[in-house]
């Protein structure tokens, strides 16, 4: 059965891999960004929707939440895949606008979303909501706003999982390794991130391609994962297993 699927973030990147993942099995997908022109572009592509959006903003939430809801059907399945990735920094240098900026986007974007579809989904007694975490989720990398958004992420995903469940809500996360997406490839190009060090720390020896996370994400919204909620899902060429495999003293 064909679903209606919000992507935030789904101009770019994961997201967008989600989306066409999604419109590749018939689904309907409604791309939200903040960036029109590729939003609507890529939305024509997959046959799709757009609507502008800022995860950060309550009343823009609530505006494209409503709007779905009572224009176009119910949100079978929600993706927060809006998202700011950061640069290493030390705290006492790091701009606290930029800290407050990423945990806007990051953190209260996916909890903002949350709220306002949950509960909806609740209503009808059926629903999948995917969280975009992070390895970050897990282990302490020196990123003073961006780790902590990515912990709190997997948190608040067995949280409302525990919330919603009773009422036939599942929700889950994938913790992406480093995935080639144009974000981070924009990180690369100014030589910001080096794609050989990264591609070193995984025990795959490789990045993360965006179509792979969104092959999981895809599988955890499907009745294929009807039992499974509250995970935080790693998909990330095992760079989990290698960081603690790689330091066993010897
Ligand atoms: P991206 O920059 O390619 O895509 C992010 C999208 O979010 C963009 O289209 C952007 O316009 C949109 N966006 C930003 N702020 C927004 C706002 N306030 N409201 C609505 N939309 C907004 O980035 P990428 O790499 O695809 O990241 C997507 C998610 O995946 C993020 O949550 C990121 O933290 C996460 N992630 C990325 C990894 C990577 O290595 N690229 C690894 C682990 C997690």
């Amino acid at each position: 059965m064909s679903r209606h699927v919000l992507v935030t973030g789904g101009a770019s990147g994961i997201g967008l891999a989600l989306a066409r993942r999604f419109a590749q099995a018939g689904d309907r997908v409604i791309l939200a960004d903040l960036n029109d022109t590729a939003g609507e572009t890529m939305a024509a592509e997959l046959g799709g929707s757009y609507r502008h959006l800022d995860v950060t903003e309550e009343a823009s939430v609530e505006a494209v939440v409503a709007a779905i809801e009572d224009g176009v059907g119910p949100i079978d399945v929600l993706i927060n895949s809006a998202g700011l990735l950061q640069n290493a920094a030390q705290t006492e240098n790091f701009p606290l606008e930029e800290h407050d900026r990423i945990w806007a986007v990051n953190y209260r974007g996916s909890y903002l979303m949350c709220r306002a579809c949950a509960p909806r989904m609740a209503a009808r007694g059926a629903g999948a909501i995917l969280n975009i975490a992070s390895i970050n989720s897990f282990t302490p990398l020196p990123l003073p706003a961006y780790t902590p958004t990515k912990a709190a992420i997997g948190s608040l995903t067995g949280v409302l999982a525990g919330e919603f469940g009773p009422k036939g809500v599942r929700i889950n996360a994938v913790a992406p390794g480093f995935t080639l997406t144009p974000a981070m490839q924009s990180r690369i190009d100014s030589g910001d991130r080096d794609p050989a060090g990264m591609e070193g720390l995984s025990t795959l020896g490789r990045l993360v391609k965006p179509e792979e996370v969104a092959a999981a994400g895809f599988f955890l919204c499907s009745d294929a994962a009807s039992a499974i909620t509250g995970v935080n899902l790693p998909v990330d060429c095992g760079y989990m297993a290698a960081i603690s495999y790689n330091t066993y003293p010897s």
